[in-house]
């Protein structure tokens, strides 16, 4: 109906305020797109700028995720339609209207969706990232990592959003392609580089 469809279209709108970019364009800073890995996240606003600057972002994409799919969730959607608002939130992250659709790979925002579903989801996929930061050193293989389990780990605990989780990490795998070809190559940078 109209009122889901206005729903998807502000969520979608919401998702396409970038943290990244937003952030820079405030405090002066270059475009987040043209500096580091060009990617606009929370990963290279650490390799660029402070940890504070990074962990901002961070909470502010988490929360493009979080708020839309809390109140999807309060009124009482379906966990399709729950994973199709979450997936709206990114896709507006990942094509940013008012950034000419160039946008980040939606890995805070994807998560901010999954907070509502509980903190053992939450936890376990973190503790996944940490993990595979810790041994790998890579940030971009951590997500990777996290996007492929976070459907097994779903089914375990809310296996009604199976499908919706899905369809997330699959948008979120297909934004990593030029990270994945960057670690098979040896070009991709481990957090230890990051600094300038
Ligand atoms: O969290 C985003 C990360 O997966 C990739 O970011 O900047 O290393 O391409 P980046």
């Amino acid at each position: 109906n109209l009122m889901t469809l206005i729903f998807i279209l502000g969520t979608y709108l919401f998702g396409s305020l970038n943290g990244a970019i937003l952030l820079c364009k405030v405090k002066g800073w270059p475009d987040p797109r043209a500096a580091g890995s060009k990617n606009p996240g929370a990963t290279n606003m650490l390799r660029l700028h402070a940890a504070q600057a990074a962990s901002a972002v961070l909470i502010f994409d988490l929360l493009k995720g979080t708020i839309p799919v809390y109140l999807a969730y309060f009124w009482g959607y379906s966990p399709i339609m729950i994973g199709v608002i979450a997936i709206a939130a990114c896709l507006g992250h990942i094509f940013p209207v008012y950034f000419q659709f160039k946008g980040g790979k939606a890995v805070a925002t994807g998560l901010g969706t999954l907070l509502p579903l509980g903190m053992d989801l939450t936890g376990l996929l973190v503790l996944t990232w940490l993990f595979t930061i810790a041994v790998s050193g890579y940030a971009s293989l951590a997500a990777i990592v996290v996007a492929i389990v976070a459907p097994f780990f779903v089914e375990q605990i809310n296996p009604e959003y199976t499908i919706s989780v899905c369809m997330l990490s699959i948008l979120i795998l297909l934004r990593h392609i030029g990270n994945i070809r960057r670690i098979f190559s040896g070009k991709e940078k481990k957090i230890v580089n990051w600094k300038r």
